[in-house]
């Protein structure tokens, strides 16, 4: 499906900059140009300081648009330097942000279940294509943590309005205890048999190849989420190659950052992707 590319870079300004849960920050901009372009699975470039140091922007995926107050959220943990100096942005502080970029997930015409499968800081992607499916289509949210410290904030999964089910590899209350990959197959194999599913992946590159194998195997259409170290996100450093199928189905080097960052998952060549991230 064609996506709009008009991509905008402006000095937006934080409204808010603050935890979320024990793992991740929520980062809140007013960019209201970007919002009214961004669909669920496309990512922005955002300079997280104003000095020349660190120099590159750092990819972030659209965890949700509100496109009243023109405001663009981000999700984010802390990786390294400069995650670690975006923590210290202050409310009223202006940062450089440009998107959307990339081609985001395509809702699957023919399914009457989404399922939207999340896990690190994939949950991002994830609970923006859910709330943009719902309420017109029906969407569960799937997320996989290691353990409870990991889950997000309830009321930032609540507002999706899609129903959600949640994997501890740790197990834990409420919580089906295992991957989310067991949680997946259970469900197909039982209270989702029969259904027109559709499956959207954005996680851990090991979580993103199962599903997309499991999907391959019943015959279930997957898109899957890539991510990789991005310099420039627009296709000209060629620093976030993926081997991938071109559109005559060969396999060719393509840019995560204007290909994807969503493939179709039966496209990406797994063993190369698992190799270099
Ligand atoms: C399309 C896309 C969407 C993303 N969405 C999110 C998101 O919503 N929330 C979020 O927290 N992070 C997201 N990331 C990852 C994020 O860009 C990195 O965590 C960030 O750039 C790290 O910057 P840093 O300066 O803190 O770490 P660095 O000091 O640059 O690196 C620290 C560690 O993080 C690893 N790393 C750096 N960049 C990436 C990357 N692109 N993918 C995987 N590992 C990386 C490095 O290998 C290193 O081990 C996304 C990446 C891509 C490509
Ligand atoms: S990040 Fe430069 S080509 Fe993708």
């Amino acid at each position: 499906m064609s996506q709009k590319k008009s991509v905008f870079s402006t000095e937006a300004a934080v409204i808010i900059n603050q935890p979320a849960g024990e793992q991740y920050w929520r980062l809140v901009l007013e960019a209201p140009e970007i919002v009214a372009l961004a669909r669920p699975g496309q990512f922005v470039n955002l300079r997280v300081t104003r000095t020349l140091e660190p120099l590159l922007a750092r990819p972030f995926g659209i965890f949700n648009c509100d496109l009243e107050q023109g405001n663009l959220e981000l999700l984010y943990n802390v990786a390294g330097r400069g995650t670690e100096i975006l923590t210290g942005v202050k409310p009223g502080e202006r940062l450089s942000v440009s998107g959307p970029l990339g081609n985001g997930f395509t809702p699957e015409a023919q399914a009457d279940l989404h399922l939207a499968i999340g896990g690190g800081t994939g949950v991002a992607p994830i609970c923006f294509l859910a709330g943009s499916l719902q309420p017109e289509h029906e969407t569960w949210m799937l997320f996989g943590y290691r353990n409870s410290s990991f889950m997000l904030p309830g009321d930032l999964v609540e507002r999706t309005g899609a129903h959600c089910r949640t994997a501890l590899d740790q197990g834990g209350a409420g919580c089906f205890h295992g991957t989310v990959i067991d949680l997946l197959r259970n469900l197909l194999d039982g209270e989702l048999s029969g259904r027109r599913i559709a499956l959207y992946v954005a996680g851990p590159p090991i979580m993103m190849k199962l599903a997309a194998e499991m999907a391959a195997e019943r015959e279930i259409p997957c898109q899957v989420s890539l991510e990789e170290r991005m310099a420039c996100g627009l296709g000209v450093c060629r620093g976030c190659v993926v081997q991938a199928e071109d559109l005559r189905g060969q396999m060719a080097n393509r840019t995560i950052c204007t290909f994807g960052p969503v493939f179709p998952g039966a496209a990406v060549d797994w063993q190369s992707y698992l190799k270099k991230s």
